[in-house]
């Protein structure tokens, strides 16, 4: 299969990236980071059987990099199978320390540049036989879950890209293509790291690309325009 990752240079976008190459699949790789997407390659080369292309681009930019971005994959894939938006930004500050750069980069990262790269992306999508979209949110970003404090900006955005994911469930309702969200509790990364010092999950990186992996692949046309809590129960 074609498959896209955002956010493949480290934590759980990494471990999803030699996931599918172990899987034997093609993978186009983004992230910022040139030599973390160098050491990917190498490992993917060396370790697998698919092949990883890496892209270095900054999601961010999407709306004034996207011949770059187009040309690109299409260079490589005739038609994109599988789209994971993995990317994401999150900067912890309580609510009155959050200030307008927190909110910008929290939904150009998690909200807005995925919102693009799909839509940019639609005509290679729609080429496929069977294409699935999969937005990762957050548990934060689930209605009616506990949140904790110094995520608003985030989990606002999360909450923002699971409804897009519903809304677009429902647009494309009779093309070939499904979009999940799948929002993950607690990943032992950096992210998680940077965010709450200390805090230790069970779940690594490489347990939740298995289950992304697994779910992007076996439901694509059964699950369409849900919203998926990933959490230590489902392990
Ligand atoms: N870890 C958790 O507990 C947890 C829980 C719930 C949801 N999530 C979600 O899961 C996803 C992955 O999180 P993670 O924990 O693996 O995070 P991470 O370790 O911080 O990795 C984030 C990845 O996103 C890339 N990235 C960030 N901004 C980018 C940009 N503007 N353009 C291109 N790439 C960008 C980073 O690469 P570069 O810096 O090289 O660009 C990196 O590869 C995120 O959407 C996160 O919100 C994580």
């Amino acid at each position: 299969m074609n498959i896209l990752v955002t956010g493949a240079s480290k934590g759980i976008g990494r471990s999803l990236s030699v996931n599918y190459c172990s899987k034997g699949h093609r993978v186009i790789a983004i992230a910022r980071n040139n030599n973390e997407l160098s050491r990917l390659q190498e490992e993917c080369e060396t370790g697998t059987e698919g092949k990883l292309i890496p892209l270095n681009f900054d999601i961010k930019e999407i709306n004034d990099n996207k011949k770059v971005l187009v040309d690109f994959v299409s260079k490589h894939f005739k038609h994109i199978d599988i789209l994971v938006n993995n990317a994401g930004y999150l900067s912890k500050a309580l609510f009155h320390e959050t200030t307008r750069d927190i909110i910008e980069k929290s939904f150009q990262t998690n909200y807005t540049s995925p919102f693009f790269l799909i839509q940019y992306l639609m005509p290679l999508l729609l080429k496929s036989k069977w294409a699935h979209v999969i937005n990762i949110g957050s548990m934060g970003g689930v209605q009616g879950s506990k949140k904790f404090p110094g995520l608003s900006a985030y989990s606002s955005s999360k909450a923002a890209i699971a409804i897009l994911t519903e809304c677009l469930a429902e647009e494309y309702r009779e093309k070939n293509i499904s979009f999940n969200c799948l929002a993950p509790g607690t990943v032992q990364t950096e992210m998680l790291e940077i965010a709450f010092p200390g805090y230790k999950t069970d779940i690594s990186p490489d347990m939740m690309a298995e289950f992304i992996s697994s779910f992007s692949i076996n439901q694509a046309g059964q699950e369409n325009g849900r919203i998926i809590s990933v959490t230590e129960a489902d392990f």
